[in-house]
């Protein structure tokens, strides 16, 4: 055990309140619920806050929809999350809202600061302002028709479909999502932090070990493409807090983001009377930990320190960042039923399940993390049913039915339990390192010697066998003992089954305790069912019936800048399986715009079948997959298709589709592209490349 009490604040990503938590979330918020309560077992003081995110455009906007205000909406979707929480036995410390009086006075304090240290730039900008609804736009809120490919519906900063990246004023025909009417360039004053003038922090805060390898890496990166000036106010209307001394000016969702980690502390110190300077005064010697997905580094990693430093406070001892979650290896994905809400996962499987199968995979890294829902059964039910419940369940009742409850009075085999708590310490390390899977590979590993002692000694046998009550007794205390060692060491990722563990064992659960001898414990209660496949059938179905009526929040995020290639032809919107944006489902009436082509227009596309031989991932490119296509020719064709997100390259091999054989080459920041294959779909995960029936061959023409 350490003796060294360390102070220790950690923090999750504060969820947007416009939506569901969903199993994607739960990646971020049961690693750092792991963490936390690893600490807190380890006797360290560890406090975990988190809030609601709850200002900006789309909550905005999502309320007028459900035409109630803003307030309202915030606080629904509070209690919501709450509830999804509390039932993933996530231990918050601490839940707050952004739109708080404690984030409104911090907010605000930063800003000043910010503001006396002349960090604070006056910008004139030109924006797509809408005429109708009397607002600004932000770049998610306009759609349009690609520049580069001519794909329509698209987003006013990145097509789904090829991939382009470009300012919402190069869209072709570009409409507003929230009223449908054109919109205008309008000029209006905005306010920005001088970034440049914090980089000598910023370079010394990410070289001082606060960061991944893969993070501070792509740190450089952005110190190599010069630290942009950022864009913290927006006008009215908005839904946020007011700037001071400006008119009809807020404070931009993502600058007041990050500061609720400070106000829902705050809010808890004056709860609970503890030391708020302590934690984030300028010199503070305690620990401050960020958990986050790594789509949200760039504001945790260059914004967050600069706020920090214009309001005086300490700076994060480490930001830990986590990779996204795949669904059977593809992102999370509303037409497969992938994209699975806490909510409906509760209604179908027990959270603990998760919270294991989530530790068996992760480790420190960035990389995403994948929940194949095969593996996730047979793991659940070989690791924690097969192994780890069954050594209580082939113990607990001999020790209940023949001696009263009560276990022997010394171990049977003191060197096995000795090992078992000699592998604390490395055990604890793996926590401490966030590496989980490896923890829980070591704890597997006694689990499976603990089975093995019992195997060998055979209570059922001995049992039946006269004059051999001491050692049946003796060998069951021991299981029994070797078991509390066990579920000492899962706590952190299994807190109910730890909590049942105790009533039943009728003891604690400390970190590498003094054997149970002589000692009481209850009858024996079932701990974790086994998990059945039609369950998670039926999940997969619930998350996929709820389809017609779902909505994908909007973020507030830019997207990360992808490569330019033409290479997925869309279908047309009337094709779609619906749209991306919720506002957007009346008004954007793009379907009329389709023009009408003559045959023999048509007749010039030289469609054909073609067979996937070859699929990869490029390079530098997120979207971007470089496929070979046999199409019946001397040389296979090469074609850049945007579909990455939707397939995995294993996926596609050997399959047929259709392609667009006759489309003339481009040049590519990759390569060449010889066409295109055809899909339909919104785009990101929700793309569906287009199949012929059985007995198609690669080359056949498409008529
Ligand atoms: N509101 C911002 C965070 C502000 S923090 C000052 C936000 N909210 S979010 O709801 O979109 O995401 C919350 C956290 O969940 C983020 O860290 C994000 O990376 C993480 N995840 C959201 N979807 C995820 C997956 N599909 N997989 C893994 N983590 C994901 O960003
Ligand atoms: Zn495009």
């Amino acid at each position: 055990m350490t003796t060294t009490n360390r102070k220790i604040l950690v923090t999750s990503a504060l969820p947007y309140a416009n939506g569901a938590i969903h199993l994607g979330h739960l990646v971020e918020y049961i690693q750092t619920d792991i963490w936390v309560r690893f600490q807190k077992r380890r006797g360290h003081q560890c406090y975990y806050v988190c809030a609601d995110d709850a200002h900006g455009t789309p909550i905005m906007l999502r309320a007028q929809l459900e035409n109630i205000s803003p307030e309202q909406l915030i606080a629904r979707v509070y209690q919501e999350h709450r509830a999804d929480f509390a039932d993933f036995a996530i231990g918050f410390d601490n839940y707050h809202s952004t739109h708080s009086p404690e984030n409104k006075l911090f907010a605000t304090q930063i800003y000043q600061g910010l503001k006396a240290s002349n960090q604070i730039l006056r910008r004139t900008i030109r924006q797509a302002y809408d005429p109708v609804k009397q607002m600004f736009l932000p770049d998610r809120f306009i759609r349009g028709e690609c520049p580069r490919c001519g794909v329509k519906d698209q987003y006013g900063d990145n097509c789904e479909a090829c991939g382009a990246t470009y300012a919402p004023t190069e869209l072709k025909n570009p409409v507003s999502a929230v009223s449908g009417a054109t919109p205008i360039e309008k000029e209006s004053e905005h306010l920005f932090v001088d970034l440049a003038n914090f980089e000598p922090m910023l370079r010394e805060w990410t070289g001082s070990g606060a960061l991944q390898h893969e993070v501070q890496h792509k740190l450089n990166e952005w110190f190599e493409t010069g630290l942009q000036a950022w864009d913290i106010s927006r006008d009215a209307p908005y839904f946020g807090f007011e700037i001071p001394e400006e008119t009809l000016k807020y404070f931009y969702v993502w600058l007041d983001a990050p500061i609720g980690y400070i106000a829902s502390f705050k809010n808890f110190c004056d709860k609970q009377q503890l030391d708020f300077d302590e934690f984030w005064k300028s010199d503070s010697q305690t620990e401050l930990y960020h958990f986050i997905g790594k789509d949200i580094m760039y504001f945790h990693t260059l914004f967050w320190p600069a706020l920090l430093t214009g309001g005086g406070f300490r700076k994060p001892t480490a930001v830990f960042v986590h990779g996204f979650l795949t669904v059977n290896g593809h992102k999370m994905s509303k037409s497969r039923g992938t994209f699975i809400n806490a909510r409906t996962y509760l209604n179908h499987l027990n959270p603990e399940y998760l919270r294991y199968y989530f530790a068996a995979k992760l480790g420190a890294g960035v990389e995403d993390v994948d929940l194949n829902l095969d593996d996730f059964v047979n793991r659940v039910n070989a690791d924690l049913v097969g192994k780890v419940v069954n050594i209580a369940s082939r113990c607990a009742g001999f020790i209940t039915k023949r001696f009263h409850g009560q276990l022997a009075a010394t171990l049977a085999n003191p060197a096995l339990y000795q090992e078992f708590i000699a592998k604390g310490e490395l055990i604890a390390a793996s926590y401490e390192m966030r590496e989980y899977s490896k923890a829980v590979r070591d704890i597997m590993a006694l689990a499976d010697l603990a089975n093995q002692y019992i195997d060998e000694c055979k209570p059922w046998v001995l049992a039946k066998q006269e004059g051999k009550e001491a050692e049946l007794q003796a060998v069951c205390s021991q299981g029994l003992n070797l078991f509390r060692v066990l579920l000492g060491y899962l706590a952190p990722i299994l807190p109910v089954m730890a909590q049942t563990v105790e009533n039943f064992l009728n003891a604690t659960l400390p970190w590498q305790p003094e054997p149970l001898l002589s000692h009481t414990i209850n009858p024996f209660q079932p701990l974790m069912q086994r998990v059945d496949k039609t369950q998670v059938e039926a999940m997969i179905a619930d998350s996929t019936a709820g389809l017609a009526n779902t909505t994908t929040p909007v973020a507030e995020k830019p997207t990360t800048p992808v490569a330019e290639t033409p290479t997925v032809v869309q279908a047309t919107k009337a094709a779609k399986l619906k749209p991306v944006v919720a506002t957007t489902k009346s008004a954007v009436t793009s379907d009329a715009a389709v023009a009408t082509i003559t045959y023999d227009d048509f007749a010039k596309i030289d469609l054909r079948i073609a067979k996937i031989v070859n699929a990869e991932a490029v390079e530098g490119a997120e979207k971007l997959l470089r496929l070979t296509l046999e199409i019946g020719e001397a040389q296979p064709r090469t074609v850049f298709a945007g579909i990455k997100e939707a397939y995995s390259p294993e996926q596609l091999l050997g399959r047929l589709t259709v392609m667009v054989a006759n489309l003339a080459p481009r040049k590519m920041r990759f390569g060449l592209s010889e066409g295109m294959v055809l899909a339909a779909g919104p785009g990101n995960t929700e793309i569906f490349l287009l199949q012929p029936d059985e007995g198609a061959k690669p080359g056949m023409k498409v008529k």
